[in-house]
């Protein structure tokens, strides 16, 4: 039987990194001994009261549908907690919880964009905004940065990109996969020049609490008149060890977030009934010890990499992510470990052989739009980094630098 996939299903493709992951799980699975530095996850648990709420929420049977946008107490907390920690003043009916951050992106572009409109994008970017943009019908245009300009946009480089189908913006900080976070400055800076524009601003802040040496600041306290225009991203899994429970969340506009509940309400309704018990329970139970913690384990992995050859690096502040720039190590002669010699053909190339070679798994960057760069997450203990920073430092010797 032949299959006649829709476009849409012809033209995507999955997660590099949740693919890659299944890889190298399949890998210490067989036994090998890989050292796994692709998890977009942090390696501590979900809090105790995020659990017992759960279980609470079990056995007492609150086990049905919910409200689309989620439980008015969750709306509510979450209403607080942007009034407490960002400054943003929001009322519950301005906020949609859904079935994790990503879910809420993608309610983001599938209301906001027209076929054909653009949505600026700076690079390196996470790897489901392309592809969910574009699922929307809708065209990212990739605005480059690189480690000179701190892989930062500059308000200058964003209104020259504005065309007449330009919708909205996204601005990630802290990001994946760079790790840099925009200074409250420059976040102003970009809010001066976005107000005088009428583009929306997604502003994924998921990251929010994984700062290092520098405040986070959302782009929607900048200006009353962009916070109109801001629909601001974040969610539990990252601040809270809750990957796996699905919650995320936007606060914005309320006739976007009318939009965006009706949308969602057909496609997968509310977000588990469970799971939002949880978050409610996660509310306020973040500790500034796991910042510390990460702290340590970011200046561990920088200074390892500032001794490998050739490996640049722009100086990450945030996330639990270092996106050095391997350039010089491709199209270089690498010698394995049976003798043969190969050329380092590209990022990919390279992604392959640091797994099959040196045992530790990365994400290469093409999928973040930066080929010659790879992903680290150090969001693992410190033996498994210093191994991995080792078997790096092997696997350097064998290039022929
Ligand atoms: C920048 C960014 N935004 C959103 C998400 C989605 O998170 P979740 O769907 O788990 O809430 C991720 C997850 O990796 C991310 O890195």
């Amino acid at each position: 039987m032949t299959h006649t996939l829709a476009r849409r299903a012809q033209a995507i493709s999955p997660s590099p990194t949740l693919s890659l992951d299944t890889k190298t799980k399949a890998l210490i699975a067989q036994g090998h001994d890989v050292v796994n530095l692709t998890v977009g996850e942090p390696d501590f648990p979900t809090p105790l009261a995020a659990s017992y709420a759960a279980i609470r929420a079990i056995t007492e049977g609150f086990t049905r549908y919910t409200a689309p946008a989620g439980i008015v107490e969750l709306r509510k907390a979450i209403a607080e907690k942007l009034a407490q920690e960002n400054g943003l003043s929001y009322s519950p009916d301005e906020i949609i919880v859904s079935t994790g951050a990503k879910q809420s992106l993608y309610n983001i572009f599938m209301t906001l964009l027209d076929p054909g409109d653009e949505v600026l994008l700076p690079a390196p970017y996470w790897v489901s905004y392309p592809e969910q943009i574009r699922l929307a019908e809708g065209v990212p245009v990739v605005l480059e940065t690189d480690e000179q300009s701190g892989f930062k946009v500059t308000p200058e480089q964003v209104l020259r990109a504005i065309t007449p189908r330009t919708k909205a913006i996204l601005i990630n900080s802290p990001s994946n996969p760079t790790g840099v976070t925009y200074t409250p400055e420059e976040i102003d800076a970009l809010a001066e020049a976005l107000t005088s524009t009428s583009l929306y601003v997604v502003s994924d802040e998921i990251y929010e609490q994984l700062t290092y040496g520098v405040t986070h600041k959302s782009i929607a306290t900048s200006s009353e008149e962009l916070r109109k225009r801001t629909l601001v991203v974040n969610g539990f899994s990252k601040t809270f060890g809750m990957t796996g429970w699905r919650v995320g969340y936007v606060a914005g506009d309320r006739t976007l977030i009318q939009a965006m509940s009706s949308f969602q309400s057909h496609t997968t309704a509310n977000p588990s009934s469970i799971s939002q018990r949880a978050a409610l329970g996660a509310l306020g139970t973040f500790s500034p010890q796991t910042r510390e913690t990460m702290r340590e384990r970011l200046q561990f992995v920088t200074r390892a990499l500032a001794e490998l050859p050739g490996i640049t690096c722009a100086q990450p502040n945030g996330a639990f992510y270092v996106f050095p720039n391997a350039s010089s190590w491709i199209t270089k002669t690498y010698t394995k470990m049976s003798g043969e010699s190969i050329v380092i053909r590209d990022g990919d190339h390279l992604g392959e052989l640091l797994l099959s070679e040196a045992l530790i798994s990365v994400v290469p960057g093409s999928g973040f739009g930066a080929p010659n760069n790879f992903r680290i997450s150090y969001a693992t203990s410190m033996p498994n980094l210093e191994k991995a920073m080792e078997r790096l430092r092997d696997f350097a010797k064998r290039i022929a630098h």
